[in-house]
């Protein structure tokens, strides 16, 4: 049998094929178009192996995607594909929406066309899995409770937006046309291969560098961290265990503060990477103007999953964070060879007013 990825060359899609192609022994076809979040050097590990096979192709081309699907004969298609940073969405929404809206239609589409053409016993086994997260439920406050999977969609940034936006999509294609579609809402994850404009990546980079640390606002931020393989781990039990027109939330229920967590970062670092001129790296942070919009905290309850599906996260934060900063020191050339590209242009116009 046969399983369709899309963005398998960015973050999390790195590290679920790679997980998928040492744990199980089904083909996995990778639909990526490599934007500036998407790496195809990250897969050279695997590109030969017998059971994956990449195409460079956007979600959004549906000549192109009609033709791998009827090629390949999924049994299932998770689409991890998206814009995902939010600076990047305010900066410049359009295409955020294009992507993660126009382009998800147009594969849904193709989808449902398939799913039609299936004999009942395909359908009766067929999965379309939406990676979404969970910023499409908003900011919390400090005394709310963590999201629950019935909660409203209240996006605050384009990013999260768009992202609501595809997730009612989907669901509308579940129930408008009977596609067993799946929407998983996951929390902020960390761990290899993730863009250096995100934060944890970020803060190792420039710590590394010496340069500084940049804080938005007052840095009291709260934000729910999860180790990228126990989201895999979440996705695959929704895989072979979720139920069509579901949602699940995925979550590590472990919430720190974005100040909280740069300082753990640094005095990681002070043990693991000393600075030579005797200082703590904690004297290169910077608290520099806010986010617009800034959401002040989330988080995400996991009940349903864990309860329905069995799955909790392994990797307690401490030794996750650890060992995430370790692979970012020992792999410096993969972070040198990201910033060669067109990476500088991003960094100096999203922090140049700050
Ligand atoms: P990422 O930005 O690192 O990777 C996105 C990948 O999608 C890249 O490889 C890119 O080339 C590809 N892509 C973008 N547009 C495409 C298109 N039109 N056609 C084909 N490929 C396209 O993102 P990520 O952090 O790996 O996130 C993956 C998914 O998980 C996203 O949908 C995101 O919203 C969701 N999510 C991320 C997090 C997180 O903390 N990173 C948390 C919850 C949910
Ligand atoms: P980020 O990794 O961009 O994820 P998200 O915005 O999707 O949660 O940011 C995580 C938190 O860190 C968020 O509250 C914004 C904050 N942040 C900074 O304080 N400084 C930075 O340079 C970045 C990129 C983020």
């Amino acid at each position: 049998m046969t399983i369709i990825v899309t963005g398998g060359a960015g973050f999390i899609g790195t590290n679920f094929v790679k997980k998928w192609i040492s744990e199980v022994t089904e083909r996995i076809i990778n639909i990526d178009c490599l934007t500036y979040a998407g790496n195809i050097k990250n897969l050279k590990g695997i590109a030969n192996n017998d059971n994956y096979v990449f195409h460079k192709v956007r979600i959004g081309n549906k000549d192109a995607v009609k033709q791998i699907l009827n090629d390949e004969n999924p049994r299932a298609i998770i689409n991890f594909a998206a814009e995902s940073h939010v600076d990047r969405s305010i900066l410049g929404p359009e295409e955020f929406f294009n992507t993660n809206v126009i382009e998800t239609l147009s594969l849904l589409n193709n989808t449902k066309e398939y799913f039609n053409s299936l004999t009942d016993t395909k359908k009766n086994i067929f999965k379309f899995i939406h990676i979404s997260t969970d910023e499409v439920y908003g900011s919390l406050g400090k005394e709310d409770k963590p999201s629950v999977e019935k909660d409203p969609y209240r996006p605050n940034s384009p990013y999260a937006a768009s992202k609501a936006a595809s997730d009612h999509l989907v669901r509308s294609f579940g129930k408008t046309y009977e596609l067993p579609c799946i929407i998983s809402n996951c929390s902020n994850n960390y761990g290899p291969f993730q863009y250096p404009e995100k934060l944890i990546p970020l803060i190792v980079s420039n710590a590394l560098k010496e340069k500084e640390l940049p804080i938005y606002g007052t840095g009291e931020q709260i934000r729910d961290w999860l180790h990228v393989s126990d989201h895999c781990d979440a996705i695959i039990d929704i895989l072979e265990k979720g139920k069509a027109l579901e949602t699940y939330n995925i979550g590590g229920s472990n919430e720190i503060k974005n100040i909280e967590l740069v300082k753990l970062i640094c005095s990681n670092l002070d043990k693991m990477a000393p600075l030579d001129n005797g200082k703590f790296y904690e004297s290169l942070i910077r608290f520099v103007k806010d986010r617009p919009g800034h959401d002040t905290r989330y988080a995400i309850n996991s009940n349903k999953i864990m309860k329905d599906l069995n799955w909790k996260p392994k990797i307690p934060f401490e030794v996750g964070l650890v060992e995430t900063i370790k692979w970012y020191i020992k792999n410096d050339y993969w972070l040198e060879d990201i910033q060669n590209k067109s990476y500088d242009g991003w960094i100096n116009k999203n922090y140049e007013n700050r």
